[in-house]
């Protein structure tokens, strides 16, 4: 093929600061067949993940380490151009590992075949990464029953929003806590939680006061820092702390005392109310992935799921649609379109 190849490539590591644009080089490289059980895959769009950046830093110890020069990891939705591997065709639609270019060559067992009854680019989201983590975070480590009030910060993101919606099929009183009105009012009027809380400009400990006098059952933590720690000062008796992301810490070095914040004061509210705190992660729970898609899937095609998608055009926007998502800029799920 004499056709380029256009792609990023990590240039610096962005351990203890916000993203720059010079962490980032554009390049452009031949386009290779694929070998033996190796498919080429023209990438359509790009789905954006907060912990793209520490895989950037190498502190994320559960992906293979990066290294300067390599494209830039991420996950894409494409079309199969070759394929040398006998269950994958010309003309398929997958998901997998892309990283940020127009082709990429991927080893067969690497991609998924994006189902054809729902668009290609909810396997970046609410029917992919984004989908899949609510779900395991909320059913399997939260357990929601009929009447738990559940709270979520970071609830207008891709994640939050599908934790929430999936917490009021459960039957619990959700509360989501979000960045500004509009994403508090899209959280009450368009995808029923019960209340929401603009961090920017209330005050959540009060909040939460107010809204849930009888404790917290569930708090789904994406963002760490002030908000969890107001969080963990409402629980009630055996509430779970669900830890999935901490957003407000990723442009820390963790390495770094003098940079890390004191951890969350109202920590030893969990032995006046027997609360437990648990992490995880979603790779975790990758043979019972099919389970969830097959639920998530009937969820979005009976309406009771809704999900937001936020677009930006060109492969020379990627850095840009990455950046965004750790000032907010993102409304829904961060997508690119090539
Ligand atoms: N455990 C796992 O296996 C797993 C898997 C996938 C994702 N995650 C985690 O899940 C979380 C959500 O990911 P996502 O892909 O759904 O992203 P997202 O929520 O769509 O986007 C990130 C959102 O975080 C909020 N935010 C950014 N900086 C913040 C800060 N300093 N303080 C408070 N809020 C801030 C912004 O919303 P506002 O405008 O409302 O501030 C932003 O839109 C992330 O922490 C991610 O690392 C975990």
């Amino acid at each position: 093929m004499t056709q380029k190849n256009r792609q990023w490539l990590i240039a610096a590591r962005p351990l203890g600061r916000e993203l720059q644009d010079s962490d980032f080089e554009f390049h452009e490289a031949d386009v290779n067949d694929p070998s033996d059980g190796e498919v080429l895959v023209k990438t359509s769009y790009l789905g954006f993940d907060p912990a793209l950046k520490s895989w950037m830093e190498n502190i994320a110890g559960y992906v293979n380490p990066t290294e300067i020069g390599d494209v830039m990891r991420g996950t894409g939705v494409g079309t199969i151009l070759k394929s040398k591997v006998h269950e994958l065709g010309e003309g398929d639609v997958v998901c997998g590992p892309l990283g940020w270019q127009e082709f990429s060559v991927v080893r067969g067992e690497d991609v998924e075949k994006v189902p054809l009854d729902a668009p290609a680019s909810a396997a970046l989201g609410v029917l992919g990464t984004t989908g899949r983590t609510a779900y395991f975070g909320l059913l399997h480590i939260g357990k929601p029953k009929p009447g738990d009030v559940l709270v979520i910060s970071g609830a207008a993101g891709a994640t939050g929003s599908v934790v929430g919606q999936i917490g009021k099929i459960c039957g619990c009183t959700v509360i989501g806590i979000a960045g500004g009105p509009e994403k508090c009012a899209w959280l009450v009027d368009d995808l029923g939680f019960d209340a929401a809380i603009d961090y920017k400009s209330d005050k959540v400990r009060k909040q939460l006061r107010e809204l849930a006098p009888n404790g917290v059952d569930i708090f789904f933590d994406n963002v760490g820092g002030e908000v969890l720690n107001d969080g963990l000062g409402r629980l009630a008796q055996n509430a779970r702390v669900v830890i999935c992301g901490g957003i407000s810490r990723y442009n820390y070095d963790p390495r770094d005392p003098e940079q890390m914040p004191p951890g969350p004061r109202n920590y030893f509210n969990v032995v006046h109310t027997g609360a437990t705190i648990q992490g995880f992660l979603l790779p975790n729970f990758r043979n019972q992935f099919a389970v969830a898609d097959a639920r998530l899937l009937k969820w979005v095609q009976k309406g009771d799921l809704q999900y937001k998608e936020d677009i930006l055009e060109g492969l020379e926007n990627a850095p840009q649609a990455l950046m965004r998502i750790y000032k907010g800029g993102n409304f829904g799920k961060q997508l690119l379109r090539l």
